[in-house]
């Protein structure tokens, strides 16, 4: 078959179930004003939860270490692209998370896909939920180990699992996402790390959108959670709240050596750029240095969730900065995200297979820098639309 036919039997397919995409276009700085597709637009659809992409000294650092080391790190970590400046990250990474090491991958993706394989093995058992981000499924998939998976939150069904599994051999591992990013509630944390504890689990919490944005200091939802020495291995992102690109992986100084040695998308990739990693240790110290940032994004989000919710519009299950107005129907979503770019607001629809079929959405994420007449204005129009 020759690929212009493949593609259009698999579009096609795609088009009829509503499920086809497109890029937008972006054309100026991650703010909470926007340009997409030509048109002006508040944004409620991005990652950039602090608002740290666009803020001068991240800018800065990002400039001062292109000047000093170029655009790129030149080869993997193993071979010639390993700077200080990557050390130092990590360092000032495991510092804030209050372990003993952290080691810096690619993107969020490629963490979870060297991560789990470097866990857990043929032989091993990988438990997760079934609202995992697809990098934690196909992580499992690399892993050849044997995969269960609970129902989203359950923990009956995770205690089940654990006990009908006790006498597997190898090693077993619980992975979970910290916040969901389609739904924005917070993983049982408080309950599930000593439950997998007891059974002798090693736990990996994915912590992509908690990760400077939730708990006291922004450590992310281990620490929401009260669990923060717990938890065996953190992973976070370096392109969401921390403004930059990348992804890590913090936990003993035995993980980061065993990743170094055994996580494949480590090994046979390219390191991050050096204007990637300044970036990435000036947004750091930003964010901990102005918590208002994390209260304002919880601030703004509340207002969110409690103005749709006075009207009526529901955004559970989500107790986070990232909210889901459920609509079903995937071509009802796609319309609704378009009246709103009309009326100059983007809020992403998102369908299957990010989220589980006939749950098609919103997915409403604002910043730390919205102001409350910004959300005030989205909750109006989104009751306009919706209920006329
Ligand atoms: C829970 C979760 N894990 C991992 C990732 C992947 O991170 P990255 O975008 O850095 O590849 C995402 C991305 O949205 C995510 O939501």
């Amino acid at each position: 078959m020759s690929v212009e036919s493949r593609a259009s039997a698999l579009l096609g397919a795609l088009q009829k179930r509503g499920t086809h995409r497109q890029m937008r276009v972006m054309a100026c700085a991650q703010s909470t004003r926007m340009s997409v597709d030509g048109r002006e637009v508040l944004l409620f659809a991005g990652s950039n939860y602090l608002d740290l992409a666009h803020h001068p000294e991240v800018v800065e650092a990002a400039v001062a270490a292109t000047r000093e080391f170029g655009c790129a790190a030149g080869g993997s970590r193993l071979i010639n692209g390993n700077f200080e400046i990557h050390e130092a990250l990590e360092s000032e990474l495991a510092e804030f998370l209050g372990t003993e090491a952290a080691l810096a991958f690619s993107t969020g993706y490629m963490a979870n896909v060297g991560v789990i394989p470097a866990l857990a093995d043929r032989g091993d058992l990988v438990i997760s939920d079934a609202l995992s981000h697809a990098s934690i499924i196909d992580g499992c998939r690399l892993s050849r180990a044997a995969v269960r998976i609970f129902p989203h939150g359950d923990l009956d069904c995770l205690e089940k699992v654990l006990r009908e599994t006790a006498s597997t051999r190898g090693e077993v591992l619980v992975v979970v996402d910290g916040v969901y990013s389609m739904d924005g509630d917070v993983a049982p944390l408080a309950e599930l790390v000593p439950l997998a504890k007891r059974w002798g689990a090693t736990v990996l919490v994915d912590d992509a959108h908690g990760t400077g944005t939730l708990g006291a200091t922004g450590r992310g939802s281990s620490e929401l959670c009260g669990v923060g020495r717990d938890v065996d291995v953190v992973l976070g992102t370096l392109g969401k709240s921390l403004g930059s690109f990348g992804a890590f992986v913090a936990g003993s100084r035995a993980l980061r050596d065993l990743l170094v040695n055994t996580a494949r998308s480590f090994i046979f990739s390219c390191a991050l750029a050096p204007p990637q990693v300044a970036a990435a240790r000036a947004a750091l110290e930003v964010m901990r240095r102005e918590p208002w940032r994390r209260e304002r994004l919880s601030q703004n989000a509340d207002r969110l969730r409690n103005g749709l919710a006075q009207r009526g519009i529901s955004t559970a299950p989500s107790t986070t900065h990232i909210l889901p107005v459920i609509v079903g129907d995937n071509d009802a979503t796609m319309k609704l995200c378009e009246r709103l770019l009309e009326n100059g607001i983007y809020a992403q629809g998102i369908r299957h297979p990010s989220v589980p079929e006939g749950t098609a959405r919103l997915r409403i994420t604002p910043m730390a820098t919205h102001r409350s007449s910004e959300i005030d204005h989205l909750v109006d129009l989104l009751a306009k639309e919706l209920l006329g």
